[in-house]
């Protein structure tokens, strides 16, 4: 327990409940709420504990649930995604699921009396959603193309699901780590593009290189990584993480998180939910002393930072087909708009993954997908599937960036309708405008902000604003986020566009900023010239 937990007497309602009852004790009542029903079960337990297993209450769906995997490092197999397809093929229309932007899967319309049969699949093909959701560690992320690209640095594959297993008891649930002050994010990069987004993780660790020392100084550079901590956004307030001045060896990752979480469970401050995310602490005491507590916890000094970084790369998207380490062996990335699968979608891919490749399957946190390991005597039958004519591998430049939150479909928090819409007005702005280049547009429904609007190029955040005296859906307009090398979060520059005035609006942006032209004007300029 925290200082702050166990001296303030005014808990808030979280806190209250999680000492009133673990979340996780939930897990060995699932029978029974299923035999109960929705409408039945202790409220804390339906809208709050449920989480703890990855299931959640939707306020706007009553009575169909959504359901939080967790896939480390984005990577699932056929297997795997036939299993996820067949609870939402259940479900009929209502049933589909969303790519996160966590390399992650959510699944809708779950009903609370079919749970026992779908932790039953999801046991038989080694799928967990445990401590998914509320004051845990969510889905940790790693480098989308480890061990397929020839360029990268580490392969961080291994790592990411040792971490998952130590913090989740191998997908069992470890209750050392289901009561911490708040949500917590992991990100490893493994390549020089920082396909993580390392910069808006609590928890981040980049590759580095370090000069040997000592004996060791006549050695070659030795390969760890520098450890970022306190990056979060919230409705309030958004950071960027900040240098630990800590190198890590591969082999001390694992520890180092654990040495990180405990510190932050057991001083983290619970007393208001606004501050209770890691920078708080880190702001309270100082860089110094939570960099000591976090070596007491490890039993051993941290090295120093190495002096730079290796991410030097501008960050791809991987859609497209690219060659990997592998001689013969190509991995091709699909784009999936706004990251909504159907049902019969996901048999799909499972399907071409197996036909195709090995049977593997990876999310990026783009919300798109990648399939490995199909060889160049398969390639060009595979880019003749007809799925590959909604999935594209070469989408139009807006489309190809687009990111997306759940919005009012699903989400009670949404100010406004996010995926939709967000397809509706690239589209017609595709048609309107020839691009140069991709400009990566994020949407997100509400300042929860879990669309990311400030790693963006051009950021959308849903308000409310008033228009001819009525209130209406409408945006705040983000940009200058930067991902990558030198990655820095992007402001808000414009304020309450009306949601049916925004294409004029982001027409002008990417004409003024991101160089694109209308269509009409190139047309009328040809014409011109084929007439002098
Ligand atoms: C108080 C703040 C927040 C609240 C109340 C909140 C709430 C939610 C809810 C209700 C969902 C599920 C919606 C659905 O699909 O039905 C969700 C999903 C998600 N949120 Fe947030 N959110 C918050 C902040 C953030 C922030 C700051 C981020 C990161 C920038 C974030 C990232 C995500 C992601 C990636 C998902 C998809 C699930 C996953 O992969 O973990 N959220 N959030
Ligand atoms: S940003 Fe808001 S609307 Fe979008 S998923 Fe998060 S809480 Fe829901």
């Amino acid at each position: 327990m925290t200082d702050t937990a166990t001296t303030t007497t005014s808990l808030n309602k979280f806190e209250k409940f999680k000492a009133e009852k673990d979340g996780l004790a939930v897990k060995g009542e699932i029978e029974k709420f299923a035999a109960l029903g929705w409408e039945a079960m202790d409220e804390t337990d339906r809208d709050h504990r449920l989480k703890w297993v990855g299931v959640f209450f939707r306020p706007v769906t009553p009575g169909k649930f959504m359901m939080r995997m967790r896939l480390p490092n984005g990577i699932l197999t056929s297997s795997q995604m036939r299993a996820l397809a067949g609870v939402v093929q259940r479900y009929g229309d209502d049933g589909n699921a969303d790519i996160t932007t966590r390399q992650n899967i959510q699944l809708r319309g779950i009903r609370i009396e079919d749970l026992p049969d779908i932790f039953n699949r999801f046991h038989a093909v080694g799928l967990t959603s445990v401590q998914s959701g509320m004051d845990n560690i969510r889905n940790i992320t790693g480098d989308p193309v480890a061990g397929l690209d020839a360029d990268e640095l580490y392969d961080t594959r291994e790592v990411v699901q040792q971490i998952q297993d130590m913090l989740t008891n191998k997908g069992e649930g470890n209750p050392e780590f289901t009561n911490l002050p708040r949500k917590f994010n992991i990100a490893i990069a493994g390549g020089r593009d920082n396909s993580v987004h390392a910069e808006i993780n609590d928890l981040a660790f980049v590759p580095a290189f370090k000069e040997g020392t000592g004996e060791e100084s006549s050695q070659s550079p030795i390969f760890g990584f520098n450890v970022l901590v306190g990056g979060f956004f919230s409705a309030k307030r958004c950071e960027a993480a900040i240098p630990l001045n800590a190198w890590v060896s591969p082999e001390d990752v694992v520890a180092v998180c654990r040495a990180v979480l405990e510190v932050y469970r057991d001083h983290g401050l619970r007393a208001n939910r606004q501050k209770s995310r890691l920078m708080w602490l880190i702001d309270e005491w100082g860089l110094e002393k939570f960099r000591q507590e976090v070596e007491n916890r490890l039993g051993k000094p941290l090295l120093p930072a190495a002096p730079k970084d290796e991410i030097d790369w501008e960050k791809r998207d991987h859609i497209g087909v690219y060659k990997q380490k592998q001689p013969g062996l190509n991995y091709v990335g699909l784009h999936i708009p706004v990251g909504r699968l159907y049902a019969e979608d996901m048999f799909e891919i499972a399907r071409l993954a197996e036909v195709y490749g090995s049977g593997e399957i990876r999310f990026t946190v783009e919300q798109n997908i990648i399939i490995p390991n199909i060889p160049d005597s398969r390639l060009a039958t595979f880019l003749t599937e007809p799925l590959l004519e909604r999935f594209s591998i070469d989408p139009g430049l807006l489309t190809r960036s687009l990111v997306s939150c759940t919005g009012s479909q699903f989400c009670n928090f949404a100010l406004i309708e996010t995926k939709n819409r967000a397809l509706g007005i690239i589209k017609a702005l595709e048609a309107e405008l020839i691009l140069t280049a991709n400009v990566r547009i994020h949407w997100t429904g509400c300042p929860n902000s879990c669309g990311q609007p400030q790693v963006a190029d051009i950021g959308l955040m849903g308000t409310k604003v008033r228009k001819n005296g009525k209130a209406v859906e409408g945006v705040d307009i983000y940009m200058g986020g930067k991902v990558g090398k030198d990655a820095h979060l992007g402001a808000c520059v414009i304020k309450g566009i009306p949601c049916e005035d925004l294409q004029p609006v982001l027409q002008n942006l990417l004409i003024e900023h991101f160089g694109a032209k209308p269509k009409q004007e190139a047309l009328v300029t040809h014409w011109s010239i084929d007439h002098n």
